[in-house]
């Protein structure tokens, strides 16, 4: 009788706790990158790099904003996480930052970890960081208002820090990936990288997704355009380092050369049957079928097919280590 009453007590402090998602894995996912995971912040930005327009989102009802005909990756990593897909946060009110405790993605098409990646006015990886420094410290406390619970929800909250692609675009970058040797270009990505880890890991994140954002084989550094492989061979050990000096943090590295190999060596395993063409190039129409093409546009925009493959990947797969997500999310 008594341990019924315990366990009816728990059970009712847990639900009150989290006002939150009851079935979710971890109480929110915060997203931080580029295109492949922004979800509407760059159609609310003076930007050239837009998807505010059909056929974006083609398959999901006309939903403009993600650069894909779908869903794009931090979308479905929040669904297997059994939390709503992450809004973008420049699309939410005030009202709705305040309430919002569920997650939200800052991410933003073009834009990359140097200040001086990005064409026009997308966001930064440090004004990315500068939004989630106003989520904690503005908004999150509206929601969550005892101090010991907020750090709790953040300590056991997701970070997905999936960005870097656009620093090794010669045009995005600004030229800057050519004006440097790679190993130092790596270097001065990573120690930025480092940087604004570190500044959310002091508002309490603990638990980080990094991309390693090559496409290229390990070490296949023979190529003009393996230059990121530089950054992802680098990574490991920086994150490891990391993890040591910043008490309870937890890194996860995603190849991303995993899922891009994975899916090349054996496209008809995910139904593909296009790697090469782009489903919808510019100023021409769109594929009938998306669900067989890789690239959905020929910029570096993949389609649903792709990004949904490159989540599970990383969710349960082979392309995160040392942990899945899955794993991740219980240590
Ligand atoms: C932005 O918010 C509005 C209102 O909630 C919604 O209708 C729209 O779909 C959102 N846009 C994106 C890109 O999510
Ligand atoms: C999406 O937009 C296209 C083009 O305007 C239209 O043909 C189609 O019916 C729309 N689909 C949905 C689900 O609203
Ligand atoms: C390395 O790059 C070269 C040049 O593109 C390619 O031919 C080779 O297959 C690559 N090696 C691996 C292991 O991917």
């Amino acid at each position: 009788m008594e341990r019924k009453i315990l366990i009816l007590f728990l059970s009712f402090c847990f639900v009150s706790h989290q006002s939150l998602i009851v079935n979710a894995l971890v109480p929110a996912v915060y997203v931080f990158g580029d295109s492949h995971v922004d979800a509407g912040n760059n159609a609310l930005l003076d930007t050239p790099a837009q998807a505010n327009r059909w056929p974006y989102g083609i398959d999901f009802n006309n939903i403009t904003g993600r650069f894909t005909n779908g869903k794009n990756i931090a979308d479905f990593i929040a669904t297997y996480l059994n939390l709503p897909m992450p809004p973008a946060y420049l699309n939410l009110t005030d009202a709705q930052k305040s309430q919002t405790t569920t997650g939200m993605t800052y991410a933003s098409g073009s834009c990359g970890i140097l200040t001086t990646t990005g064409a026009g006015k997308c966001l930064r990886l440090a004004q990315q960081v500068d939004s989630f420094t106003s989520t904690v410290t503005k908004d999150l406390p509206n929601a969550v208002n005892d101090r010991g619970q907020l750090q709790q929800y953040l300590a056991n909250s997701l970070y997905l820090v999936l960005i870097g692609n656009n620093d090794y675009n010669e045009k995005m970058s600004q030229g800057k990936v050519t004006q440097y040797p790679p190993s130092d270009y790596a270097d001065l990505l990573l120690n930025e990288v480092t940087k604004q880890i570190t500044t959310i890991y002091n508002l309490g994140a603990r638990k980080f997704v990094v991309l390693g954002i090559s496409y290229c084989a390990p070490q296949n550094y023979t190529i003009p355009d393996c230059r990121s492989r530089y950054y992802a061979d680098k990574l490991p050990q920086t994150l490891q380092q990391l993890e040591c000096k910043l008490t309870g943090s937890k890194f996860t590295v995603y190849d991303y050369y995993q899922v891009y190999s994975k899916i090349t060596a054996n496209p008809q395993n995910y139904g593909i049957t296009n790697l090469v063409d782009p489903c919808y190039p510019e100023g021409g129409s769109v594929c009938p079928d998306r669900s067989k093409y890789f690239r959905f546009d020929q910029y570096s925009h993949q389609t649903q097919v792709a990004y949904e493959t490159a989540a599970k990947e990383c969710f349960t797969g082979t392309a995160c280590s040392p942990l899945t997500i899955s794993d991740l999310v219980k240590a």
